[in-house]
């Protein structure tokens, strides 16, 4: 039973040969796309939950761990991606260097950490969406806006904006840079205008404890915070549309890395530093803490420009989500009647509404902290495999063209093996266990379909060459 059967990366290419694209992103563009995507529901909604639930004002710290965890992750899917610059990601990586199983698993994660992502990001979403109508006057009842365990029925907005999304993915969105960089200006004002109003009203008294729950409430929060910071391996599936990869792919990766970093960090500060952090355990902490030191104006802007950031990471996520079938449903791992396109709007419209009405139930009825979690353990997961995968594939074909190759690479993958694997490690046994289960329900669909149904089966090798 060949169960690390490869699939060429001749083979991937010839496939991504298919689309031509046009190379005219430069880094600035990269770095623009990147905090596109990049920065939502992270900083408007989990840099006050973790600082409440695990971190205190040490919420800092957790942000800068998480940040090089991902930095070090971040350069080795750069060189993957330069190599192989196609959809689907770790996945399409894993498949040409570790093998079917593995690159199996990995797609099964990333099926989480879209989907459960993309779940928490609507929650987000809903957050602030519910809070601009209590400031409006509107009071929506909180049977339905919050999930069961926390007192309600179900997430109404969520569930709303979720379908709402994949509605228009279904149309076919094209990703307009002219609409990106709006609604990136937007995101970046709303962050501005919070701490303008807020910085100059930080009490420092509120940063004392700094560490409530230690080290380790630290680095449980590095993990769970992780989820800020999706969304740059986006950035890296551009390689085939910059003009100069080798040198643009590491400055648009790390410079939208190091952009949000400085900005998560300085909101958890000012966040932190104007109410205390026993009080940020709430879904808009940043519009929150606005209402709280009297700006009602002010909250109300900032809520307006997270919704609208927060819409362009949820709508990238579940983009990305449907590629990653399609690169499996390609490689007939996956039904490939799941992934037919539509005739009229020539998208996989199938698979993108069920992923909606999934993300819709999950974000309708879970908690944010139990999606985050199990998203970023899968995620995790996905980066310490495509590090594993660079240091492979290093030595089994040490001269092939890399458009970008990862400076000391030794160091950065180990690092990155090293760190995320802690991250995984940091989590609570709850988010290991439904990880487990996840997994598990994984091999057995890999057994069941995925290892027979491949396109790399000799009896479906001999079906296509008879044909
Ligand atoms: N990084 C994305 C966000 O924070 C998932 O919303």
């Amino acid at each position: 039973m060949d169960i690390f059967r490869t699939k060429s990366i001749e083979a991937f290419r010839e496939g991504a040969k298919e689309k031509k694209l046009k190379k005219t992103l430069g880094a600035f563009d990269l770095i623009l796309l990147g905090v596109g995507v990049i920065m939502g529901t992270g900083i408007f909604v989990f840099t006050g939950v973790v600082a409440a639930n695990y971190a205190g004002p040490a919420i800092v710290l957790s942000l800068v761990i998480s940040a090089v965890a991902c930095a070090f992750a971040a350069l080795a899917y750069a060189e993957l991606a330069s190599i192989v610059p196609i959809s689907g990601s770790s996945y399409t990586y894993s498949y040409a260097v570790l093998g079917e199983i593995v690159a199996w698993m990995v797609g099964w994660s990333l099926i989480l950490e879209y989907s459960l992502g993309a779940s928490a990001v609507a929650a987000g979403w809903s957050a602030y969406a519910t809070g601009l109508f209590k400031s409006a006057g509107f009071s929506v009842p909180q049977a339905l806006t919050a999930v069961p365990a926390d007192g309600g029925i179900i997430n109404l907005p969520a569930v709303i904006i979720s379908l709402f999304l994949s509605l228009l993915l279904v149309r076919g969105t094209k990703e307009s840079t002219t609409l990106n960089r709006i609604l990136v200006a937007v995101k970046l004002l709303a962050v501005f205008i919070f701490l303008f109003l807020a910085g100059p009203k930080v009490d420092p008294a509120n940063w004392t404890p700094f560490m409530p729950f230690g080290i380790s409430g630290v680095v449980t929060g590095a993990a769970t915070i992780f989820l800020a910071y999706i969304g740059f391996d986006i950035v890296s599936t551009a390689a085939e549309e910059c003009k100069n990869p080798n040198r643009d792919l590491p400055i648009g990766i790390i410079g939208s890395l190091i952009v949000c970093a400085i900005l998560y960090v300085a909101v958890a500060a000012v966040l932190t530093g104007v109410v205390p952090y026993t009080e940020l355990n709430t879904g808009e902490p940043v519009a929150f803490a606005l209402r709280s030191i009297g700006y009602n104006m002010g909250s109300a802007l900032v809520g307006t420009g997270a919704i609208a950031g927060i819409t362009t990471v949820l709508l990238v996520i579940m983009y990305g989500q449907t590629r990653v079938f399609y690169a499996m449903s390609r490689d007939g791992m996956l039904p490939a009647s799941i992934c037919k396109i539509h005739p009229k709007y020539q998208t996989p419209h199938i698979i993108t509404i069920l992923s909606g009405i999934v993300v819709a139930i999950v974000s309708g009825l879970t908690p944010i902290s139990v999606i985050a979690e199990l998203t970023n353990i899968g995620t995790l997961f996905a980066f310490v495999i495509t590090a594993v995968g660079v240091l492979v594939l290093r030595r089994t074909k040490p001269n092939i063209h890399r458009p970008f190759r990862c400076p000391a690479v030794t160091f950065v993958s180990l690092g990155a093996i090293l760190s995320c694997g802690y991250l995984m490690y940091s989590l609570p046994g709850d988010t290991w266990f439904r990880y487990g289960i996840w997994s598990a329900i994984g091999l057995v669909v890999y057994f069941a379909y995925g290892y027979r149904k491949s396109l790399l089966h000799p009896r479906n090798q001999e079906k296509n060459q008879a044909a």
